[in-house]
């Protein structure tokens, strides 16, 4: 990793272990222009790439004659509406009503390390693994300033960016939009992959060709979303799993986005990813600023397959805090789709008897222990422990699960209001709602306005008092609905357009101070399955609940789509009852274990009532998670097959750092009648290294596991499949 500014040139190379990127700064007013970003380079000077020999209307030399200039620049931070009709970056109301602003390059700053943005989750590093550049630019018409900061960490192909606007001037001003990055390219032909969803069906790769005009994916939900992915990737037509060229854009965020792409006149293309502009507005007084979240880049020159390991080892060094994160997770037992509301002391005891003789370690009581809460109507605020179901109050239970042997976890939906509770009784005002029109209710809930420090402080105390009244090891935060009638009773008519940003910023700052609390916390974030999965979460949750579909088969397009972008230590993943809850697909006991391997693996049944062949399989996937975790939590992932692409069958593949072992997971999803055995090919294998496959006496070399393969014998029955333990020969 290395920063330089050719001081003479004025050019920022920026480099990671295999790429670069490339600003300059040209002409007398400072135009701060994108040069270059793929693989590495050895030039500093390659500003000719900016094309301004074959386009000399810069507008100080053509007495601003031609609007050229600005339409075809490859500008590094776009400004709004001074003659670059593209997307722009930033936008702004002045005092006059205008929207018109435009950075010109100041000064800059290099060093080791990098700075926390205020109240946002953001990477870190330690002083030694990575350098930051700051590029100070100026709007000396509005005397308003952004910092562009970029870092680049060792060992990693990863750059992350964010911008930060300060207003210097005695006028308040207001941002309408501010963009956390922004790059032009050439288009080459690339696609556009991103991930799209919906409940029970999150983050399914979808991949077209970029046309001319904008194309983009997006949330203005509130939160990152069931439905599209704060996420975008630059794919070249030839990419495959090991070669082509990926650029990847992911956002550290978890509330309204905007990933865009837009394909120009000239064939270049725009990339773009911030905070959504739609219904937001914030206020800037003098002196104060604005911290844009971050967006991480990553450009991979080896497939698909490079950029997903890239991110996995960025997310695990860089982005999760949590002591969990190195850790093997308690295998838990979670009691949601066990019994869902109709729950008892004991019919949680006998849950737990039976989970701890199966090698199970934590039990989570799920919704429904509070308040009046026997179904979805009502309670949420109440989080007092409704003493009718849980006979001898919540300690009580805690202590006795923790005599049978198991850990204690417990769910909270902290950021909601029932319209049915004491809360809103009491503060009716403290819901998210437009006066006189009739709010929206979405699982009979509102949410809360968290841009109020008395409520933030209401829920902290809430979920607190309950972790310091036993001894509890884990939480599920869950968030059950979107945000609609955007109206806050705290904030004026001027700052209304503040909520939806003010909302995400509650949300981390009760995460912040909850972990700060209780540091040891396991914490799961969840929202009605995976709608809040992304790098923002990860920053105070080192896991979040993938999906509520846990029928296997669709799990296994949910978790490819999950784990292109995010380490399969993130994703929670469970073994549920069949017939399936959200499906009715019947898949064998042994098939759901395999696949939840693949996350952080948990049950999600009621272990007294299931088939007892089931239950006997228990010990000994508990007994395979010890075994494998360690190598699929920490090893890097390979996807060898995709089910959502051929629609016969799966594999994946994650190999240990030394390469010294493999885990493949295969699964059968069409059972065709008198066929022959599928030919997979192993990857990321040492070629010269001999290995062995676990239940076979052969000794074979990486070179020809990874392109002679093995076969895989075609298995009698639906949905089978098979674990193939690789081992290098002593
Ligand atoms: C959401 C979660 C589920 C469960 C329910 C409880 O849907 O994703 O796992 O916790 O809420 O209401």
């Amino acid at each position: 990793m290395n920063i330089q500014f050719d001081e003479k040139n004025r050019v920022f190379k920026l480099d990671t272990e295999h790429t670069s990127y490339v600003m300059a700064v040209v002409d007398n007013e400072g135009f701060l222009g994108h040069v270059y970003y793929g693989a590495k380079i050895s030039d500093t000077d390659v500003a000719y790439l900016l094309r301004t020999d074959e386009n000399p209307m810069v507008p100080s030399k053509n007495n601003r004659d031609r609007s050229s200039f600005l339409d075809t620049f490859p500008m590094e931070y776009p400004g709004n509406g001074v003659g670059d009709y593209r997307e722009s970056a930033i936008a702004v109301l002045d005092k006059n009503g205008h929207s018109a602003v435009q950075f010109f390059y100041r000064s800059h700053q290099i060093f080791d390390g990098k700075k926390k943005i205020p109240g946002l989750p953001a990477s870190f590093a330690k002083e030694t693994e990575c350098q930051t550049l700051e590029i100070v630019t100026e709007d000396p018409v509005l005397g308003l300033e952004a910092v562009l900061v970029y870092t680049v960490f060792a060992g990693s192909d990863v750059i992350t960016r964010s911008v930060r606007v300060t207003n210097h001037e005695a006028e308040t001003i207001a941002l309408t939009k501010v963009m956390s990055a922004s790059f032009d390219m050439d288009a080459e032909g690339y696609e556009m992959l991103t991930l799209h969803g919906s409940w029970a069906r999150e983050r399914q790769i979808e991949q077209r060709p970029v046309g001319y005009g904008k194309q983009s994916v997006s949330s203005v939900r509130g939160e990152s979303s069931h439905q599209e992915h704060p996420f975008v990737a630059l794919v070249s037509k030839d990419a495959t799993e090991d070669q082509g060229k990926v650029y990847g854009v992911h956002f550290v965020y978890s509330g309204n986005f905007l990933a865009q792409v837009e394909k120009n006149q000239f064939d270049t293309l725009r990339v773009m990813m911030g905070i959504h502009p739609q219904d937001f507005c914030w206020e800037l007084k003098q002196n104060e600023t604005f911290y844009a979240p971050e967006t991480v880049l990553v450009f991979s020159g080896n497939g698909l397959g490079g950029m997903t390991r890239n991110l996995h080892d960025f997310y695990r060094s860089h982005m999760i805090r949590s002591p969990y994160k190195n850790k093997k997770r308690p295998i838990l037992i979670n009691n949601w789709e066990a019994t869902y509301f109709d729950f008892n002391t004991e019919k949680l005891i006998a849950i737990a008897k039976e989970a701890k003789k199966c090698g199970i370690e934590m039990l989570v009581m799920d919704d429904g222990w509070f308040g009046r809460r026997n179904d979805d109507n009502t309670s949420l605020g109440d989080w007092q422990v409704n003493e009718e179901k849980i006979t001898g109050g919540l300690k009580h239970l805690v202590d006795e699960v923790n005599v049978i042997g198991l850990q204690f976890g417990i769910w909270f939906e902290p950021e909601m209001i029932s319209p049915d509770s004491k809360l809103y009784e009491k503060h009716p005002d403290w819901a998210i709602e437009l006066p006189d029109r009739t709010p929206c209710r979405s699982r009979n809930q509102f949410v809360l306005d968290l841009s109020r420090k008395e409520v933030r402080d209401y829920v902290y105390e809430a979920v607190a008092s309950v972790l310091r009244s036993a001894n509890i090891a884990y939480v599920k935060w869950d968030m059950n609905r979107q945000l609609t009638d955007l109206g806050s009773s705290f904030l004026d008519e001027k700052h209304q357009g503040e909520l939806m940003h003010r909302y995400v910023l509650g949300v981390y700052e009760l995460q912040e101070r909850l972990m700060t609390e209780f540091p040891d916390l396991l914490l799961e974030n969840c929202s009605g399955g995976g709608a809040r999965f992304d790098p923002g979460m990860l920053y105070y949750s080192p896991q979040i609940w993938c999906s509520d579909d846990t029928d296997a088969i669709e799990r296994l397009k949910i978790q490819e789509g999950t784990a292109l972008i995010y380490p399969l230590s993130a994703m929670g993943a469970h073994v549920s009852d069949c017939p399936n809850h959200t499906v009715g697909r019947v898949t064998p006991f042994a098939t759901r274990g395999n696949v939840a391997l693949a996350g952080t693996f948990g049950y999600e049944l009621d272990i007294t009532k299931i088939p007892e062949e089931d239950r006997k399989l228990i010990p000994e996937q508990t007994a395979m998670y010890h075994k494998y975790n360690d190598l699929v939590r920490e090893g890097d992932y390979y996807r060898i097959a995709s089910y959502a692409k051929n629609h016969e069958y799966d594999c994946y593949e994650v190999v240990s750092k030394d390469k010294k072992e493999a885990l493949v997971t295969f699964v059968q999803v069409l059972n065709r009648p008198n066929y022959h055995s599928r030919r997979i090919c192993l990857k990321g294998l040492q070629p010269d290294r001999n290995y062995q496959i676990e239940g076979d006496k052969g000794v074979y070399h990486g070179d020809t596991l990874m392109h002679a393969g093995i076969n895989i014998p075609n298995m009698w029955g639906d949905f089978q499949s098979v674990l193939i333990h690789v081992k290098a020969a002593e």
